[in-house]
């Protein structure tokens, strides 16, 4: 079942050469943090080139039930009206979240230090998924939470009336945990102090400051220990939302796999807390350049020029390497079957609880399509067949898993017989264009 409807069976063909200029949409994760920021700013933030996602859309429909006016200006365009540090409304309805962890995790954050209770929900993807990594480390402000069995949505928060400041150490890497741990910080009095051992994404950090919060990061032998001092008044932005690596990764995968491709992907960001997968694949051999670097908005950018590369070797990718590419690895498994030799992809235990258990989803698939996989709990490893060598043929479960919807409709894009999804319908929460724009690049994609 798709997220939001009937399931939409997908298929993809070995395809011409891929050529021409892909426009990806902006960034899921800083998109998500302009909307609940700007609800959290006193005043008017404007946003362009918002990821109009179903995800993203779905925090836009909670912040307006908890008080924010948020309103769609037309082309990406976005206002929000905040209702300030602590000025949170009790919605009068269940929050549903939709496919969105990031959604739901950081806006449970948000509403932890305030005096009013919220139920959460999902779909039956986001259901499954652990919410205790977030609302254990909220019970330290004073938030209560229940929920189902196994710490699962739908889940009740009540916020913590007199919240105090929260000093944790997140023992799995991840920006939703520490993100939401933040955005308790700012309605709790005194200092709010999050400590990780790996860096993950920063996207809160650098935001928070960006809207007026006393914030600082200090790189010790623990990890990053990040302090926030609470209850700031937040300033209202413009924020010119950059377009998102992770989307960008399946262009730029179909283009090194699909024979004579040249792919032009413009703007991207390689803050180096989002950008592995980029640095991994021109060390398997991808001919994968960044043209016109700069920086925008105080973030490195650049235009990535992907061009079919039909040399790709396996490689071993390095485990601290992890949080910077952990959404990028079921395309990477797919780049790695068409790789002479084995990609071995150590410390990923992460994949086991995204949107779908990736190792296994992406690991029944590509077994089905004549890929050998092996793997263990926080491991796996691609044997890669080498260029042209990919049977392919079969049609893979998506899971409710926008992520190995698109990998799957990208391999089926050079191997030697189609591949189909399920459904693709969950490639709406994230990347709604990625049809036209695969088809306008000359990828044969359909829905069938
Ligand atoms: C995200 C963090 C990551 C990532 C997700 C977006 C974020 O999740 O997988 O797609 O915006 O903070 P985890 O924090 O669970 O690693």
């Amino acid at each position: 079942m798709s997220s939001h409807g009937d399931p939409i069976p997908m298929t993809s063909a070995a395809s011409g050469p891929l050529s021409g200029r892909a426009d990806v949409p902006g960034d899921k994760s800083i998109s998500h943090r302009s909307l609940i920021l700007g609800a959290m700013a006193v005043g008017e933030t404007t946003i362009t080139g918002l990821l109009e996602g179903q995800d993203v859309l779905d925090t836009a429909r909670a912040m307006r039930a908890f008080g924010a006016e948020v309103t769609d200006l037309g082309g990406g365009k976005w206002s929000v009206h905040g209702v300030g540090v602590g000025g949170f409304a009790e919605p009068d309805q269940v929050i549903d979240c939709g496919n969105s962890g990031t959604g739901v995790r950081l806006i449970m954050g948000a509403m932890a230090t305030s005096p009013i209770s919220v139920t959460f929900t999902g779909d039956a993807s986001l259901n499954k998924r652990p919410m205790a990594r977030v609302t254990d480390p909220l019970a330290l402000f004073g938030c209560e939470a229940v929920g189902r069995s196994g710490g699962r949505l739908p889940m009740t928060l009540v916020g913590a009336a007199d919240p105090v400041p929260a000093h944790y150490t997140v023992p799995v890497p991840s920006a939703q945990v520490k993100s939401a741990v933040l955005l308790a910080g700012l309605n709790a009095p005194g200092e709010t102090v999050v400590i990780e051992a790996e860096a993950t994404r920063d996207h809160t950090e650098r935001m928070l400051a960006g809207f007026g919060a006393d914030i600082s990061t200090e790189v010790t032998d623990e990890g990053r220990v990040i302090t926030l001092k609470g209850r700031p008044e937040l300033r209202p932005q413009h924020i010119d939302v950059p377009r998102d690596p992770s989307s960008a990764a399946f262009p730029v995968c179909a283009a090194l796999i699909v024979p004579g491709s040249d792919v032009l992907v413009p703007t991207i960001g390689l803050n180096p807390t989002r950008a592995g997968l980029f640095t991994t694949l021109r060390e398997m051999g991808a001919d994968l350049t960044y043209e016109n670097e700069r920086l925008e908005g105080g973030e490195p950018v650049a235009d990535l020029r992907a061009r079919f590369s039909p040399d790709l070797q396996g490689t071993e990718v390095p485990p601290e390497r992890a949080a910077s590419m952990i959404d990028e690895y079921p395309v990477l498994s797919v780049v790695a079957s068409f790789a002479k030799g084995e990609t071995h992809m150590p410390g990923v235990k992460e994949l086991r609880v995204k949107e779908s258990d990736r190792i296994a989803a992406m690991a029944d698939g590509l077994r089905a399509a004549g890929v050998g996989v092996e793997d263990g709990p926080d491991w796996w490893t691609v044997l890669g067949l080498g260029h042209g060598n990919v049977p392919g043929g079969v049609t893979c479960a998506s899971h409710l898993d926008h992520r190995i919807a698109m990998s799957f409709l990208v391999m089926g894009m050079a191997t030697q017989k189609p591949m189909s999804v399920d459904d693709g319908g969950p490639i709406a929460t994230s990347f709604p264009i990625f049809e036209p724009l695969m088809a306008g690049l000359g990828a044969k994609v359909r829905r069938t």
